[in-house]
């Protein structure tokens, strides 16, 4: 029953609610560094709010974000007197917030505080206060303590981890993804539906992150297809903007697992987005996880979780795990989710790939202890199919 909980101090989650950012944001001293993607006149009106407020400094991230351009933006924002980050867009830009709000009161050597490919120290010095308004809903970046960075030099994608990361306040307005592209609306959607399954799932599951589970994997099997298939419902946004925040609040007070393992190596060697590494990886994970769980002598209690999981996202009373893996694979499918080979994994990385996997922080919360060789399965599984 021990756990550690973390969370923003404060939550604001419905439609309309970012109108309130700027009124936000001037009570944390008035100087706004304003990180957003490679569109803010998307939010035009949110961001000329915030200039109504003052703004000393702003940073467009394109893509997944670099240490090297997070380093530059931090010193930006310090160098201008920033006295809050307000992170606006996606998840690489909310994590591209968090960063730079460390950095900017953490400068020096960046490798001091990476995890993985650095020396994973404590930071310093406290970060910048962080508001984070998320405009799509998959990562849960906006209640997570940290950011995902990619290291073009190490080919790897690793973290800039503190419990001093958390945002202060996440503003989840569901009307922020409206009209987000179809593709975005599925990878993301599946992420989020990943990020409920793999905490509730993991070795550090605990009761806090598993109410949020349950009610997330509920919700998530009716909306995720929903939204597909009528990205224009309202309802169905607003409840993937919870399932994503739920997920976030999983994943940062419980952990991840083999699915996020992975998806870490991969998406820092090829150029695909997280969600869709993500969904590609997540029916072949529970396979294998499964598999290994029922070889078993003893039937663990995970695999009772795995049971439950699929009653809750199919809301049948009667399913069982032995549904899940097919359920996962259609609902994959039902959203266009490319195969990773289409997005330059072949074969010859495999090993390379799972050697990366290894030393990830995700990897020690799935529920069996994968060798490698599993993880060559899962990856043999991808690429082979729905025919397995
Ligand atoms: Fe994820």
């Amino acid at each position: 029953m021990n756990f550690d909980w973390g969370a923003p101090g404060r939550i604001r989650f419905g439609n309309g609610t970012s109108s309130e950012t700027s009124a936000i944001a001037a009570t944390f001293g008035g100087r706004l560094f304003v990180v957003t993607g490679r569109d803010p006149a998307r939010h035009g009106r949110l961001i000329a709010a915030l200039h109504a407020v003052g703004v000393v400094g702003s940073w467009e991230v394109s893509g997944e974000p670099s240490i090297e351009s997070v380093f530059g933006g931090g010193e930006a924002a310090a160098a201008q007197g920033a006295s809050v980050v307000v992170a606006v867009g996606g998840g690489s830009v909310l994590d591209a917030g968090k960063a730079i709000a460390a950095f900017a009161r953490n400068p020096g050597d960046p490798m001091d505080f990476l995890e993985v490919i650095g020396r994973g120290l404590p930071l310093r010095a406290l970060p910048l206060p962080v508001i984070a308004v998320p405009t799509t809903s998959g990562t849960g970046s906006e209640v997570t303590r940290n950011a995902v960075l990619s290291s073009s030099a190490h080919r790897l994608k690793v973290s800039l981890r503190s419990s001093d990361m958390m945002p202060r306040v996440a503003i989840v307005d569901p009307e922020l993804t409206w009209g987000l592209p179809q593709s975005i609306t599925a990878h993301s959607g599946l992420d989020a539906l990943v990020q409920l399954l793999e905490p509730f799932v993991c070795l550090r599951a605990n009761p806090m992150t598993d109410a949020l589970c349950r009610e997330g994997l509920e919700r998530i099997g009716r909306a995720l297809p929903r939204v597909l298939s009528h990205p224009e419902d309202p309802v169905a946004r607003a409840e993937m903007a919870w399932c994503s925040l739920a997920g976030g609040l999983a994943l940062a007070n419980a952990g991840l697992g083999a699915v996020h393992g992975l998806a870490g190596p991969i998406g820092g060697r090829f150029p695909i987005a997280h969600g869709s590494i993500c969904a590609a990886l997540v029916a072949p994970v529970t396979a294998v996880n499964l598999e290994v769980l029922e070889s078993r002598a003893s039937a663990p209690l995970t695999l009772t979780r795995y049971d439950e999981a699929m009653r809750r996202l199919s809301g049948s009373p009667v399913s069982d795990r032995h549904g899940l893996v097919p359920w996962l694979e259609r609902l994959v499918a039902e959203a266009g989710i490319p195969s990773l080979a289409s997005g330059g994994v072949s074969d010859n990385a495999w090993l390379e790939l799972v050697a990366a996997a290894r030393s990830s922080s995700s990897m020690k919360a799935n529920p069996v202890m994968l060798e490698d060789a599993g993880l060559m399965e899962v990856l043999r599984r991808e690429a082979a199919g729905t025919d397995g």
